[in-house]
C-alpha cells in the first residue's frame, strides 16, 4: 500500500508470505514531522504581566506572551522591522509596541497599526488551568 512517500523495493520488508511494510525514507519523515505540530507547556497564566510581555522558546522559536483581557496571546518575538523583542514592548489594548522605534502590532492577529500587509506570526494557545501551552 502506498502512503504518499517515497517508496523503493529496499524499504520494503516482508511482512508474513503476502503483505508488506511501507517504511518511510528519512526525507519523507522530516517532511512529516514538519507537517505535524504539537502544543508545548511555556510558562504558568500568573508569570504572564498585563502591562508587556513574557519571553518563552516554543519548538526553537522566540515567542512572546502577552495576556489581554485574561486571555493569552503568542506572537513571534522578533520584530520584522529591525529585530527588537517584542516581549519587552508596551501593551495598550491589544497592540504591543516595539521597544526599538514603536511599531505596534495587534497580539489577536499579528496585523501592524500602520500596515496592515505587515504581521508578525501568531501560535495557537492553549489554556489547562494555570498551564499555558503554545503550539509549535
Ligand atoms: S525593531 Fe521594532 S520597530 Fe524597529
Amino acid at each position: 500500500m502506498y502512503n504518499g512517500g517515497d517508496y523503493s523495493r529496499s524499504q520494503q520488508k516482508a511482512v508474513g508470505s503476502k503483505q508488506k511494510l511501507f517504511l518511510p525514507s528519512a526525507s519523507c519523515r522530516l517532511h512529516t514531522k514538519a507537517l505535524v505540530s504539537e502544543f508545548v507547556k511555556v510558562a504558568a497564566k500568573s508569570e504572564i504581566p498585563t502591562d508587556t510581555g513574557k519571553l518563552v522558546e516554543a519548538g526553537g522559536q522566540e515567542v512572546a506572551l502577552f495576556q489581554v483581557s485574561g486571555k493569552i496571546y503568542a506572537i513571534q518575538n522578533i520584530c520584522p522591522h529591525q529585530g527588537g523583542p517584542l516581549s519587552e514592548g508596551g501593551i495598550h489594548g491589544t497592540e504591543v509596541m516595539c521597544p526599538w522605534h514603536g511599531w505596534n502590532f495587534d497580539v489577536t492577529n499579528g496585523s501592524c497599526s500602520f500596515n496592515p500587509r505587515i504581521k508578525v506570526t501568531c501560535f495557537k494557545v492553549k489554556e489547562d488551568g494555570e498551564d499555558i501551552y503554545v503550539e509549535s
